[in-house]
């Protein structure tokens, strides 16, 4: 099997004058948690849209497990799972029988499909409850069978959309801790979009930052750490707020900077000294108490990322 399992090459796809996903080049790495981030509308839902072959590029290209979704999109689907933004769960049906219907769509052979389902809901904690009708379930439940229904025929790529939104902290938690132990039991790699960035950070060994449709950074999250310079200065005192924070933004050594709950928090470029900009506030008249010091947080780089797109 080739080490990549997905490319794209300046892949494009416009909806009227929106362009959702513009000349977006990208390699996914076959094995690993692929994260794949970015704000509300930047392209990541239709991206994965355009790899499962779902939409038709504008321009571009697009290989996944080395086919073409443009004439291959069957191959790719009987490879490959899917957790999109809508479940596509059968609230009718029990959660058994839901598995039993993909399953077959898939063509499981019938001991294996049992023997299959049974070993996904008593890995979930949901076994017990597999007779149940899903549309009684809880979101976080639901979003369990989901994930169970992606991995079902044992898929070399995942395609998983926001597998957590929703769900409370235990259960965001529980989808976490079966995502990256289904992923490192089988081996498959995972293409995942999330809106929570320390979820990247723990999960993803690589990410890829959109907007707009465009790529703005790639690697390890260390990686994308260390490049946004890596210090990160913290203020507390009074009279901190968003116009201090206005004041520091204009600075060159600055990358980025904002006022939270009476604190500033602002990253430093590669090099920079904190020591003038207190100085700065102070002479602008803020009381500083106290200045911690510390690495970049993903997060932190993804605020960095979005502020300065849009300058
Ligand atoms: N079928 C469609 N018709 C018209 N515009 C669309 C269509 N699908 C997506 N778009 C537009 O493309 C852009 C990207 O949308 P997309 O759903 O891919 O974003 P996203 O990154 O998944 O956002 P979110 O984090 O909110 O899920 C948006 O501006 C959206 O309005
Ligand atoms: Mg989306």
């Amino acid at each position: 099997m080739s080490d990549v399992a997905i490319r794209m090459l300046e892949l494009s796809k416009s909806f009227g004058a929106v362009n959702a996903v513009a000349q977006l080049s990208l390699e996914v790495p076959a094995g690993i948690v692929f994260g794949f981030l970015g704000p509300n509308g930047a392209g990541k839902t239709t991206t994965i849209r355009l790899l499962l072959g779902l939409l038709e590029p504008t321009q571009g290209q697009a290989e996944v497990l080395g086919y073409d979704p443009r004439r291959q999109a069957q191959e790719i689907r009987a490879r490959t799972g899917a957790l999109l933004e809508r479940d596509g769960l059968y609230g009718q049906m029990s959660a058994e029988h839901n598995l039993e219907y993909q399953g077959r769509i898939y063509r499981l052979g019938a001991a294996e499909r049992q023997a299959r389902i049974q070993q996904l809901l008593t890995h979930l904690g949901l076994w017990d409850r597999r007779r149940e009708r899903v549309e009684t379930w809880s979101k976080g439940m639901r979003q369990k069978l989901a994930l169970a229904r992606a991995m079902l025929h044992r898929p070399q790529l995942v395609f998983l959309d926001e597998p957590t939104a929703g769900l409370d902290v235990m259960a965001a938690a529980a989808v976490r801790e079966d995502l990256a132990a289904l992923s490192a039991r089988e081996g498959a790699t995972v293409f995942l979009t999330t809106h929570n960035m320390a979820e990247a950070e723990r999960l993803c060994s690589r990410v890829a930052v959109i907007r707009g449709g465009r790529l703005l950074a790639v690697g390890h999250p260390d990686e994308l750490r260390r490049r946004a310079g890596g210090l990160r200065v913290e203020v507390l005192g009074r009279g901190l707020d968003e116009g201090l924070a206005r004041l520091l933004r204009q600075r060159p050594e600055v990358a980025a900077a904002h006022a939270a709950n009476g604190r500033l928090l602002v990253d430093l470029r590669e090099g920079a000294e904190s020591a003038p900009l207190i100085n700065a506030l102070v002479g602008a008249g803020a009381q500083v108490e106290e200045v911690r010091r510390g690495q970049a947080s993903l997060e932190d780089v993804f605020v960095t990322l979005m502020e300065e797109e849009k300058r």
